[in-house]
């Protein structure tokens, strides 16, 4: 029986190093690199119309539009990697919708939670790693031409999807570890490489 492979997220507010993180690791370890949203033709539309600033949006609307992506990525690229023995390495994941839907917008977290369960199924992380980074840290790094619906929005929304990320890493069935993105470079690489070879990979 072919062995199912390792699959890590990673999570992090907008500028938290997150991706760069997550595309260095799936590089080293030889991963499929995944990301939401958009990771999938359907994935595409979806995202340009739930990013778009200029088109106000329900957050009810929002959390499904980024759960209806999230359905079709796991059903169709993440859960058939897995289970064809490949690792994947996925920037964002069910957390995002959590974090910025839930504490972020005020979406009812149960409700979010049952959604996700339908739209994960059993397609669970074996790691979730957060990236921790203080608003300045954030803001310093952050782009500010073309922001798109997130980055746009207030200091106090970031500021409550920070918070709902430690809340969650406190309380999820799935293991995560928060490393502290505000350090240097080689720091969080360090530290980022040192939790992710605590995995069982494949020799
Ligand atoms: P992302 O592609 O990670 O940002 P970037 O374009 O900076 O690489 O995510 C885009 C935005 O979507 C980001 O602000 C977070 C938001 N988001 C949610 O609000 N909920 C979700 O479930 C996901 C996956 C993303």
């Amino acid at each position: 029986m072919t062995r199912r492979g390792l699959f890590v997220a990673f999570e992090g507010i907008d500028a938290s190093g997150k991706s760069t993180q997550a595309r260095r690791v799936a590089k080293d370890r030889g991963a499929l690199f995944a990301f939401e949203p958009g990771d999938t033709p359907l994935g595409v539309e979806l995202r340009r119309w739930v990013l778009d600033a200029t088109a106000p949006m329900d957050p009810g609307t929002e959390a499904l539009l980024m759960l209806a992506d999230r359905s079709h990525h796991a059903r169709r690229v993440l859960e058939p990697a897995l289970a064809s023995g490949r690792n994947v390495v996925c920037d964002r994941y069910y957390p995002s919708s959590l974090a910025y839907q839930g504490y972020g917008r005020g979406v009812n977290l149960e409700h979010l939670r049952a959604a996700t369960a339908l739209a994960i199924g059993a397609c669970r992380p074996d790691l979730i790693v957060l990236l921790d980074v203080s608003i300045d840290v954030a803001n310093e790094r952050r782009a500010r031409d073309h922001e798109d619906r997130f980055e746009s929005a207030d200091a106090d929304f970031h500021e409550r999807v920070r918070a709902g990320y430690l809340a969650l890493a406190q309380n999820d069935t799935t293991p995560w570890v928060v490393v502290n993105g505000d350090d240097d470079f080689e720091r969080v690489n360090a530290r980022v490489d040192e939790c992710v070879a605590e995995l069982p990979w494949p020799a």
